[in-house]
């Protein structure tokens, strides 16, 4: 039986109209102004509500062993707070370390989520190695369609590569028309500035941002695009977190390189001053890039409205409290990260959108449409259209509330958003015409999630940065 939303107003990357919207068999059927309908067809009244395509995280970690631990969610949990934050498709980053085998790790990965999972997941695949064997996996991961790597300039000896392998890497992917993510923080600076700092005695969490400063990050930003100009492939910097490396990225682009940008979540709400904060409110703050000096959130604001920053992902990394306090009298041993896949739509949206410049068409292209298109999921998501799965978001613009752990749905015992206020949250959202969350709370389905078998986007095989 089919299911009708009516009457909502529909907000796309580029369209803004009332219509109905028909969905049989996981996908929309018809739009138009209203449908008849078949007797029995389950309604939702959409009436003063916003209707989004369903949102997509970019970058999220859910299975992580990172720094002597591992991530606190599981699918289960992780895909649950992403729905009921509007969110229906995750790209986790699978990252086996450099010690382990590629092929294992991507199956270890993919099992994690196979059956656990609510909604719908695909991955980027972590290059940490690179050697012949690595070489071969690599393409054999590529067939089953996940179509993106990711590299880490940081993390030395754990995930990152250095400049052979980046180049290695960079040559495969351009062979088969794959984009690379890269985390982008020169590691040697980063080492040498940890060393100094701890001999120096400072060695708590407000000295995690000094030890890797704008500057390291620029450098990763301008040295990645560098390789990207020589080989010809196509790359995506993830979390890129202040104005230098900004500038960095624009020009590259400019000068014709092949180049996105994501920024999360943390970096337009949370500045560097949270890890100042006595005890372990400091440490709850740290990850990597770090929280910077405030002036850079107009910056990413002001680059997000206009498309030079494309996508917004979260970063999602949900170590807990004891976790963090690993790191108490050594910052370099806290845990990094921040969770949040379940906070991206109702923050962006009322930071962005209601009390911000940032245009509904846009909002929609940056949390959903434009990493669709850069991964290889256009116009199958980020789209409302006929033929395309009706995963759906009618969000409540009326919606009043505040942001805590204490109501928050996510595995982990602290928000990095505590008492941030929220205007509006989704009332319904579907995955593939399936409701699976009614006014905050998951009443679907556990383990309907697919895995995402991609395609290979038009970025990586040829067309350079548009917009
Ligand atoms: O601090 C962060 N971002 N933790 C997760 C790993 C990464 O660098 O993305
Ligand atoms: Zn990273
Ligand atoms: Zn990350
Ligand atoms: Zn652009």
């Amino acid at each position: 039986m089919g299911l009708v939303i009516r009457n909502g107003e529909v907000i796309t990357d580029t369209e803004r109209y009332h219509a109905d919207l028909y969905i049989e068999d996981e996908v929309i059927t018809r739009i138009g102004k209203d449908l008849a309908v078949p007797d029995g067809t389950e309604v939702i009244d959409a009436t003063d509500k916003f209707v989004f395509p369903g949102f997509i995280d970019p970058h999220v970690h859910i299975y992580l062993p990172f720094m002597g631990t591992f991530a606190k969610d599981t699918y289960e949990t992780a895909s649950v707070a992403a729905l009921i934050g509007g969110t229906t498709s995750l790209i986790e980053m699978c990252c086996p370390s450099r010690q382990e085998d590629a092929l294992e790790g991507y199956e270890l990965w993919k099992s994690k989520a196979a059956d656990h999972s609510a909604c719908d997941y695909g991955f980027h695949m972590a290059v940490t190695r690179f050697d012949a064997q690595t070489e071969q996996q690599l393409r054999q991961i590529v067939d089953d369609g996940t179509t993106s790597f990711k590299i880490f300039l940081s993390y030395k000896n754990f995930f990152g590569v250095d400049d052979g392998e980046m180049y290695q890497t960079l040559k495969l992917a351009k062979e088969l028309g794959v984009i690379v993510t890269a985390h982008c923080e020169n590691a040697e600076l980063v080492s040498r500035l940890q060393q100094e700092l701890l001999a120096q005695g400072k060695t708590g969490p407000e000295w995690h941002e000094p030890s890797r400063p704008e500057t390291v990050e620029a450098e990763g930003t301008t040295r990645f695009a560098t390789f990207l100009e020589t080989t010809g492939a196509a790359g995506y910097i993830v979390h890129l977190s202040c104005a230098p490396a900004l500038k960095a990225a624009v020009e590259a682009r400019a000068r014709g390189v092949k180049l996105s940008v994501e920024s999360v979540l943390p970096h337009f709400l949370l500045d560097k001053t949270y890890a100042e904060r006595k005890g372990v409110e400091g440490l709850k703050h740290v990850m990597s890039p770090p929280l910077r000096d405030k002036s850079n959130q107009a910056v990413l604001w002001s680059a997000l409205e206009r498309g030079d920053v494309d996508t917004v992902g979260t970063d999602h990394c949900p170590f807990d409290l004891d976790q963090k306090r690993m790191g108490e009298g050594n910052f370099t041993l806290i845990p990094n990260g921040i969770p949040g896949v379940e906070d991206r739509v109702n923050l962006i949206y009322t930071y962005g959108v209601k009390r911000g410049g940032l245009s509904l068409n846009r909002f929609v292209d940056a949390l959903s449409t434009r990493a669709a298109k850069l991964f290889g999921l256009y116009p199958r998501k980020g789209a409302i259209a006929v033929g395309g799965d009706a995963d759906l978001v009618i969000f409540d613009p009326q919606y009043r509330g505040v942001i805590s752990a204490k109501t928050h749905h996510m595995n982990n015992d602290y928000s990095g958003f505590e008492g941030f206020e929220i205007e509006g949250r989704p009332s319904v959202v579907t995955v593939r015409g399936k409701v699976q969350v009614k006014d905050g709370t998951f009443v679907g389905q556990q383990g309907i999630g697919r895995f995402l078998r991609r395609e290979v986007a038009s970025a990586a095989s040829g067309e350079a940065h548009a917009g």
